[in-house]
């Protein structure tokens, strides 16, 4: 039995609702075909967005998309995305397959997409072949309510109004992709291009420097020291590769040694947001900057027979604990993590959804977004739980991981991770100083490799949790072996 003890009365922070945000670049199909199918499309469209995709992302209540990119973003042009699409400017994808990009989704295509789904804006700008100037006049053009060259310009394609645009990156990568600099050298052209991303009116930018690769923790020492006081945010991008990038693995024809070894190097975020919080406490003890886990996910091989440049892969329950697992470090770190957005959104390594024409399935992915939405803005609650170590030797993993919050209704919310291929376990839920009335819950629990597949949509599926009792305040459950477990509880 594991004994998993909440405290209600002590709140620490607020999961920010962006903590559940997503990723879309123009690589291989997530724009092109994942989202967005242009509107003389046979696939039922609204103004070129595919509705099965719009409404799975609504239901999934998708809080945030970064969008255009990626490597890709640092070489954007923005002005080649926008007026009569048939004069659109075509230019080469040279990140991602050396395909031709016809800059058929630009800005006003992305703004439509989030308007349909609800959810704010995150645009990254390009530093890497981009000028100031190129970048003063997309955050004019987006933004600015009045009379300026790029209000007119907007006005002239179609948009007299400005949007709200709250999330702007200043490059992406730019230790790789986006330029190949020195962090010293970034940290003086952050300061440079973030000077003249103005805020007009009412909107007022939150801008977010590049930041590390994963356990690099020098780039973020010089960040810190250099710039920290230009900045609203710091990225942090952290994939799970289970080999070497070589060698990465399959998606789907894996062994319990893989499976262990994917949640290990998984568990990895947990020291790397440790340590770089470290280093930002010493600059920055109030916590103004916030970290931004904007790209996150597992990468495996492509799928055998697809382009090696598109990075499609398939999901299954391995990628829905991985999933978990990187949700519930988010939310234990909602002190320092304000956002996080998994890439990434449709057909790109750990996708929520994949299509194929006019055929969309939700992968094992989209369901532990699903049903850890109810974090969402709630306050992140002090917890305690016992674990054991399974696995084999040198990926050991604890069997099971955790995180609670209470949301406005009083209500507190639990979800849970059960790591283990062999193991279901007991679990006892119990909170201080208050009983639990009433319990609900969903769970995804399925063959370890399952996964859905055009032709059987629904072999991986949230379903109603029964496997339960409460009595004298307190919950008992058990977590069947490789699942993940979202719980609600009522206080008397
Ligand atoms: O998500 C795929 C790529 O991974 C992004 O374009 C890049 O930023 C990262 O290296």
């Amino acid at each position: 039995m594991h004994y998993l003890f909440i405290e209600p009365n002590q709140k620490k922070s607020r999961i920010e609702k962006e903590v559940y945000g997503n990723f879309s670049e123009h690589l291989g199909r997530c724009i092109y075909g994942g989202v967005y199918v242009g509107e003389n499309s046979e696939i039922p469209n609204e103004n070129g967005m595919r509705k099965d995709v719009v409404e799975a992302l609504r239901e999934m209540k998708l809080p945030v998309l970064r969008w255009p990119g990626g490597c890709f973003a640092d070489e954007y042009h923005w002005k080649d995305g926008i007026g009569e699409k048939s004069g659109r400017k075509k230019m080469i994808n040279t990140h991602w397959g050396g395909v031709t990009e016809d800059n058929s989704f630009g800005t006003h295509e992305f703004f439509e997409l989030c308007r349909q789904i609800g959810c704010e804006p995150y645009v990254n700008g390009n530093v890497g072949s981009g000028s100031v100037q190129e970048m003063s006049e997309w955050i004019e053009y987006m933004t600015f309510n009045g009379l300026s060259p790029m209000a007119e310009l907007r006005e002239k394609n179609g948009r007299k109004d400005p949007w709200d645009l709250r999330y702007f990156c200043v490059g992406n990568e730019n230790w790789g992709c986006g330029g190949n600099m020195r962090p010293e050298f970034y940290a003086d052209q952050y300061r440079r291009y973030e000077t003249y991303c103005r805020n007009y009116g009412d909107n007022k930018l939150f801008k977010i420097a590049c930041g590390p690769n994963a356990a690099d923790y020098e780039w973020t020492e010089v960040l810190m020291k250099r710039a920290k006081d230009y900045m609203d945010g710091l990225s942090l991008h952290y994939y799970t590769v289970l080999g070497d990038w070589a060698h990465k693995g399959s998606a789907t024809e894996f062994t319990e040694d893989d499976w262990y070894g994917t949640l290990y190097k998984t568990l990895a975020m947990e020291t790397i947001i440790s340590t770089h919080d470290g280093i930002m406490n010493r600059y920055d003890p109030e916590h103004k900057v916030a970290l931004v886990v904007d790209e996150w996910g597992t990468w495996f091989d492509v799928e055998p027979g697809t382009n090696p440049g598109f990075l499609y892969q398939q999901n299954t329950m391995r990628d829905a604990l991985v999933a978990g697992i990187n949700l519930n470090i988010f939310n234990q770190h909602s002190d320092r993590v304000k956002m996080a957005n998994i890439a990434q959104l449709a057909n790109v390594l750990q996708s929520v959804v994949l299509t194929e024409g006019s055929k969309m399935v939700k992968t094992p992915t989209y369901y532990v977004f699903k049903m850890f939405a109810r974090h969402q803005g709630a306050d992140l609650l002090a917890s305690v739980m016992d674990h054991c170590m399974v696995g084999p030797d040198g990926c050991k993993v604890p069997d099971v991981t955790h995180s609670a919050s209470m949301s406005e209704d009083g209500k507190v919310f639990v979800t849970l991770n059960n790591l283990s291929l062999s193991e279901d376990s007991e679990i006892r839920i119990a909170l201080g100083g208050r009983d639990i009335a009433e319990a609900e819950g969903t769970i995804l629990t399925a063959d370890y490799n399952a996964y859905n597949t055009f032709d059987e949509p629904d072999r991986v599926k949230e379903a109603c949790f029964k496997d339960f009792k409460v009595e004298n305040g307190a919950m008992t459950l058990k977590l069947p072996k490789a699942s993940v477990l979202a719980v609600t509880l009522t206080l008397a």
